[in-house]
């Protein structure tokens, strides 16, 4: 099949099936095009809550499905690649964090979503790249925190509150720590006037030139209120599609990584997912998300206690 057709029998299963499908900014522009939805990783898995369909396709990575199943524990979530895993989450063991906590029984856990459901059962509290900052501010200054598993995310959170009783996780998402300071450097004297948009994943000596640090939802919304008209986006590559369609007077280029020629830096993961996969998955109804229903209302609290205090 082409990729139109390919595209046009998904638009009629999704139809006769009443389904939706959900995708993440770092999937290819051809998966975006078929999502109801697209959004970052929090707004997609609050979207699968609120949402009136039976069957919810999640285009992205596992972690991101799992969130959308603990929170909409009586839909049908699918997921085309379930190998599609993540660095980042795949940096933090269950069984390590929970060994972590047995030495420090008196902190709190504050775990960034980008983790799997165990780890997220075993959370006093979740984040995300968006709400870390308050998140931890809710948390009283002499109450000793475990912040996991992004240690660049951690960093920054730190260096913003000035808060020393936080254990910072060792893990790391392979695709921002990958970024070339000095390519970036580079590009911003070609284009002098370029802000420098930055994902809080990245390493310190990136996220201090940045001009802006967020999330993918956050720097998109930045670059629609703010005036400049050239933009280095240091985050995954796929967030281009969306960044040139909304604001196609805007001038986006991407950041290159240290290694090799690429001009782009992208999540092979979220790659993993294409037309094809997702038309078998919608057509066969699997693979689906199944959770422990244990560990899913564990999980649940934890995100249920960010969700409060935004
Ligand atoms: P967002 O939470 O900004 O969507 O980012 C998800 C992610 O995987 C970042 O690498
Ligand atoms: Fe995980 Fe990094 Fe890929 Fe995001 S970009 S899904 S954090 S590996």
């Amino acid at each position: 099949m082409t990729k139109s057709e390919l595209a046009e029998r998904i638009e009629q299963l999704k139809r006769e099936k009443g389904a939706v499908i959900l995708a993440h900014y770092y999937t290819t522009p051809e998966v975006q095009a078929v999502a109801d939805f697209l959004g970052d990783s929090l707004a997609l898995s609050v979207k699968a809550r609120d949402i009136d369909a039976p069957i919810i396709l999640f285009a992205g990575v596992n972690f991101m499905a799992e969130t959308a199943k603990v929170l909409s524990p009586n839909k049908k979530v699918l997921i085309p690649v379930p190998e599609a895993g993540c660095s980042l989450a795949e940096s933090c063991e269950a069984s390590a964090l929970a060994e972590l906590k047995g030495k420090y029984p008196n902190h709190k856990v504050v775990s960034y979503v980008n983790t799997s459901v165990e780890v997220k059962a075993l959370t006093d509290v979740c984040c995300t790249s968006t709400n870390a900052l308050q998140v931890v501010q809710s948390i009283p200054a002499e109450q000793p925190i475990i912040f996991a598993p992004d240690r660049n995310l951690g960093s920054y959170i730190q260096k913003l509150t000035g808060r020393e009783n936080m254990i910072i996780w060792d893990g790391a998402c392979t695709v921002h720590e990958e970024f070339s300071l000095k390519k970036i450097l580079a590009l911003k004297q070609e284009h002098p006037t370029a802000k420098i948009v930055a994902h809080p994943e990245c390493k310190a000596y990136i996220i201090e030139v940045a001009d802006y640090v967020g999330s993918t939802a956050g720097i998109l919304e930045f670059c629609g209120k703010d005036s400049a008209q050239e933009y280095i986006v240091v985050t995954e590559a796929g967030i281009l599609a969306e960044m040139q369609k909304r604001y196609p007077e805007k001038t986006f280029i991407p950041a290159p990584p240290e290694s090799g020629e690429c001009s782009c830096n992208e999540c092979h993961y979220m790659k993993m997912v294409t037309l094809e996969n997702i038309l078998s998955c919608l057509e066969a109804e699997s693979p689906e998300v199944q959770l422990d229903e244990n560990v899913r209302k564990a999980a649940e609290r934890s995100i249920q206690n960010m969700v409060a205090i935004k």
